[in-house]
Order: structure tokens, then C-alpha cells, then sequence
């Protein structure tokens, strides 16, 4: 199947060889070229150049006009709990009214609210219900996406969500990885003794997940009121053990260890990061680990910002992720997580783009075949409607500005968006 995408505006992001992520300075430099042409070939990008140079219309070939638009990578979503039961509005209400996000979860609201949802619904329900969302983001522009499971918090119901995780790897055009974050919260049961819990983790639930072959990566919330640093470092030398490579949620809350941790445990990526200084940035310099904001979650709570342009400017790498999940951050939209970072954490569009496409990508551990127009890679972009310029996506942070969706080289049609 081949696809010619002609007399495109901009053609961004485009790269002769494939760079595994950029960092400090090189996250501002975005290759476009204008008046392009792009061939996408049985599911990979084949070709592309100026218009000057077009190959003329192949035949046999969907032949696109994308006059007055750019085309882009789809969107890589590294960091999402999008498998949930239920939402959580009234607790939106409670922030409104003034509580923290740690005094909901005390009085048994947040993670455990959703947990209770959890246990309730059958696999079938909980798929359904997923693929709203996961329909949403699919129209929004992303491309591959990362799912966390997390809201079971026993084994059953743990290897439940990864079970759906699986069936949507198996069902939708999207690249899915799936990460086990069974230590996201303690139930109300363990409070009393909270490594009972870390024990069943570790004893439980990852030999089983791993049995199943359900997940590519660990994760653990280590924070304040969470997991603590020696219970993280456990749970992922458990994971590490059956091939889970790790991913952390980290200083959301508190300077908690998380960062170092992490980098420690070479890590693909440190999530969050409101608390982050000078001793988390010198952790993060010459490590493996991509910190990754997600600047939906801290806009959504009222929280202080992570200081990314610090971070930049010291040479560091950044992606950004949406968080999607029903507590903290209730939306997927990656176009609007890039306003809100340019906005925010004053990145400029150009480093927003990189840090939602080829950083997103090294954070999934798929940077050599995703987020970014290179020869070889993976075929998914996306086409943009009329728009001025690429700084006009951030920009414009409530239109809607996706016109065509390409996954795996198939232009992807008939994607409704669903009342959630
Ligand atoms: O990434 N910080 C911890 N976990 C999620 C929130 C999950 C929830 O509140 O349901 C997050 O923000
Ligand atoms: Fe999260």
C-alpha cells in the first residue's frame, strides 16, 4: 500500500538518521521542509523531499493533496493510565473547594477511589470503556502511547487491566507498551503495615505478570506518602528481574529520592518532577534516564511547575506526556500538553514538539522506529487542517487542528469522537 502525500506546507520533524532523542540546546532545532512531498510504503516511511524534486504521482498509489497544511510524527504518548473505570469528578469539586490532592487520597479518594471502581467492572466493561479514550487520543494525533496499570492493587484485578492493555496492543492501529505500576498506592487494608503489600508485589503480582508476559516496563509512585525509596529500589530490582525495564514517578509531590533513584536503576524515564533542584538535575546529567514533565497534571492539581527551562539549559533532554488518568490529569489532548509546557514552562514550540515526539519515543524505548519523518521509521503521522505555521499548534490551544490520521501506513478513518 503506498501513500503520496503531495504539496505539503511543512514537513516537520524530518531526519536523515535517526537520533535516539535531543537534549539541551538541540531540543529548539526542528527540521522542516517546505513544499514537501512525503511516500509512506506497506506501513514505513519511504521517501520524501521538495516539491522541486516530486516523483510524480504514483499510480496505484493515495494520492494526498495537503495544500496549506503540515504534516507531522504522530504524537508519542510515553507516560498514561487511560485504562480506568469510571471518572472522578466530585473530587474535582473537593480540589476546587481546597483540598490537596494527598488529602483526598488520606481520606481513601483518588487512587483507591478508582481502585474500588476497578474491582467492580468486568474486563469486557473495562475495554469498552477504555476504548473511548483510547478512540480520543487516536483522533488527537497520537500515535503510540504508554499505558500503566495501577488502579487493581491485587493481583487479579492488576493482571485484569494488563489483560486490556494487551487487547488494545492487539486491536487499534496504535503502538501500545504496557508498564505495571502495581505500587501506585497502598490499599486501605495494608496501611498498617505497608510492606506486606511491597511483599506482595514483589512475590505476587510481578512473577504473575511476567508469567503472562503482560508488561515491558516497572513503575512505582515513589513519593511523599507512597512508596519510599527502599521499597521502590525493591520493586524494581523484582521487575528488573523478569526483563521489566524501569519508570518512575518521581518528585511529584516532594524531593523523595525518586530522581536519583531512578537514574540509579538506569531507568528509561523519571516522570513528573515538581521537586526537582540542582542535585536531581546533576543526577539526571550523563544518565540514561529521559525526564519527562507532564504539565496536564500540574495544571490540573494547581501545582508548582517542574523548572524545565532550567533543566534544559542544562543540557538535559525533556519529554512530555499527558498523564491521562481520572485523578490527576483527565485529558490525553498531547496538542494541549504542548501549550500548556509552552505556556507554563515556557518552552518554545519547536522544543515542545521534540520533547511530545522523538523524546516521547526514547521514553517508550522507541525512538529508532517512532517519533520522528526518518526513512525506515514507522509510517504514523499526522495531517494537519489549514494552518499558518507549526508554532500555530501550541498556539491555538483549544482548536481542533488534526484533519487525517495515518497509523502503521493506513490512513485511519471513521474514528468518532465519543461522548466520554
Ligand atoms: O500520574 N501520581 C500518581 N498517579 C497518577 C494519578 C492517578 C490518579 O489520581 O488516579 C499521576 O498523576
Ligand atoms: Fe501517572
Amino acid at each position: 500500500m503506498d501513500i503520496l502525500i503531495r504539496n505539503i506546507k511543512g514537513l516537520v520533524q524530518v531526519e536523515d538518521e535517526a537520533l535516539k532523542y535531543k537534549a539541551g540546546a538541540a531540543m529548539s532545532e526542528l527540521r522542516t521542509i517546505s513544499n514537501a512531498w512525503l511516500h509512506l510504503k506497506d506501513g514505513i516511511i519511504f521517501s520524501f523531499g521538495e516539491m522541486d524534486n516530486y516523483p510524480g504521482d504514483l499510480e496505484g498509489a493515495e494520492i494526498i493533496d495537503a495544500e496549506g497544511r503540515f504534516v507531522l510524527p504522530s504524537y508519542c504518548d510515553s507516560h498514561t493510565h487511560i485504562v480506568y473505570a469510571g471518572s472522578r469528578e466530585m473530587e474535582y469539586k473537593d480540589k476546587i473547594r481546597g483540598l490537596s490532592y494527598e488529602e483526598i487520597a488520606k481520606r481513601g479518594g483518588g487512587i483507591l477511589n478508582s481502585s474500588k471502581l476497578l474491582q467492580k467492572i468486568t474486563e469486557d466493561e473495562l475495554f469498552e470503556q477504555s476504548m473511548v479514550r483510547i478512540n480520543e487520543i487516536i483522533s488527537l494525533g497520537t500515535g503510540a502511547v504508554e499505558i500503566k496499570s495501577g488502579y487493581g492493587l491485587a493481583r487479579e484485578p492488576e493482571l485484569k487491566m494488563l489483560r486490556v492493555i494487551k487487547r488494545i496492543k492487539e486491536s487499534t492501529p496504535l503502538t501500545v507498551k504496557a508498564t505495571f505500576l502495581g505500587a501506585h498506592a497502598v490499599p486501605a487494608e495494608y496501611r498498617k503495615d505497608q510492606s506486606e503489600y511491597v511483599d506482595l508485589v514483589i512475590n505476587e503480582m510481578i512473577p504473575a505478570v511476567a508469567a503472562e508476559n503482560l508488561a515491558d516496563f516497572i513503575d512505582v509512585f515513589c513519593d511523599k506518602g507512597f512508596f519510599t525509596v527502599e521499597e521502590t529500589e525493591r520493586i524494581l530490582m523484582a521487575g528488573i528481574k523478569h526483563g521489566m525495564r524501569p519508570k518512575i514517578h518521581a518528585n511529584e509531590l516532594a524531593y523523595s529520592g525518586g530522581i536519583q533513584t531512578g537514574t540509579r536503576y538506569e531507568a528509561l524515564s523519571v516522570d513528573h518532577l515538581e521537586f526537582t533542584g540542582k542535585d536531581e538535575i546533576e543526577a539526571l546529567k550523563n544518565s540514561k534516564t529521559m525526564p519527562t514533565l507532564l504539565p496536564g497534571a500540574s495544571f490540573f492539581l494547581g501545582m508548582a511547575d517542574p523548572p524545565a527551562r532550567r533543566m534544559i539549559d542544562s543540557g538535559l533532554p525533556l519529554a512530555l506526556a499527558s498523564d491521562y488518568n481520572p485523578g490527576s490529569s483527565p485529558s490525553g489532548d498531547m496538542k494541549l500538553v504542548m501549550s500548556l509546557a509552552c505556556i507554563k514552562l515556557r518552552l518554545l514550540p519547536e522544543e515542545a514538539i521534540n520533547a511530545a515526539t522523538i523524546n516521547g519515543a526514547y521514553a517508550m524505548d522507541i525512538s529508532d522506529t517512532h517519533g520522528s519523518i526518518c526513512k525506515g521509521k514507522v509510517a504514523n503521522v499526522y495531517i494537519t487542517k489549514k494552518i499558518p505555521s507549526f508554532e500555530f499548534l501550541p498556539y491555538a490551544y483549544g482548536s481542533k487542528l488534526v484533519d487525517r490520521v495515518i497509523l502503521n501506513g493506513y490512513i485511519v478513518d471513521g474514528i468518532i469522537e465519543n461522548e466520554i
